[in-house]
């Protein structure tokens, strides 16, 4: 197995805006004095399986990559950064055309995840190199309802609901066909494990550390600022 990771950088951060404070990209925001994106980029680099590791970033953001380079820990994994596309699908598909030819397996990480750690990181790799799709998520707490035109339209029973979380690693051949479909029928995913599962392969699903939450607003900034000082 020769595994290959995207950070997925190259969103504006909307729901983040005003924090962004003149950051490009919400991956360029700091979190406890180094970015978030470093520190993804680390966590990934950290998991002694991961050979490639490309950074996906918006055009804006390409200027401040050597100074991001810098900012990670090790940075002898990382090849040149790409740029994304206008949704986050359209993003991954370019870091995937990125990836070294020797690549087996894929890891497609959110750099709006910092929190990530690296034995995360080996287990999903583990659970992919043995049933070819695996992604962590978290059991959801709240009732999760279908709604249409403001009615609610379905209740899935709750323990069958988990959050997708990222890395979610997949046999190259399977993304690259999950891609290629999905461009075909004009679909777009919300993650790459939906893509996969459109196939019929089966993705196996591992719980995940609730500190891998995405940051989303100023409070998941906030409350991932006061889960590093708890660490630290
Ligand atoms: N992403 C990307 N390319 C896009 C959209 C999103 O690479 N066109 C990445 C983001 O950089 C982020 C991850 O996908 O790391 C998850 O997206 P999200 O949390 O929605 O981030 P943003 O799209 O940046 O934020 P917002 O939706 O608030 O604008
Ligand atoms: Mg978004």
């Amino acid at each position: 197995m020769r595994v290959a990771a995207l950070v997925l950088a190259a969103g504006s951060g909307t729901r983040l805006r005003a924090t962004l404070d003149g950051a490009p990209a919400k991956a360029l925001v700091t979190l406890a004095g180094r970015s978030l994106l470093a520190r993804s980029l680390d966590a990934l680099a950290a998991a002694p399986e991961i050979e490639w590791i490309v950074p996906v970033l918006p055009a804006a953001a390409l200027a401040h990559w050597p100074r991001v380079r810098d900012e990670v820990r090790d940075a002898a994994k990382l090849l040149a950064p790409v740029v994304g596309g206008a949704e986050r699908q359209d993003s991954a598909r370019a870091g995937l055309a990125a990836v070294p030819s020797a690549t087996t397996h894929v890891a497609v990480h959110d750099a709006a995840r910092p929190l990530l750690r690296a034995s995360d990181v080996s287990r999903v790799i583990a659970a992919a190199a043995e049933h070819g799709a695996a992604i962590l998520a978290e059991p959801v707490r709240d009732t999760i309802h279908r709604v249409a035109n403001g009615r609610l339209a379905a209740t899935p029973p709750r323990a069958e609901c988990w959050a997708a979380q990222t890395p979610q690693v997949f046999r190259i051949d399977w993304l690259r066909e999950a891609y290629a479909k999905a461009l075909v029928d004009g679909v777009i995913g919300s993650d790459d494990a939906a893509l996969v599962a459109r196939l019929g392969h089966a993705v196996q699903v591992l719980p995940g550390d609730p500190r891998n939450f995405k940051i989303t607003s100023a409070a998941d900034l906030r409350l991932a600022e006061l889960l590093l000082a708890e660490t630290a």
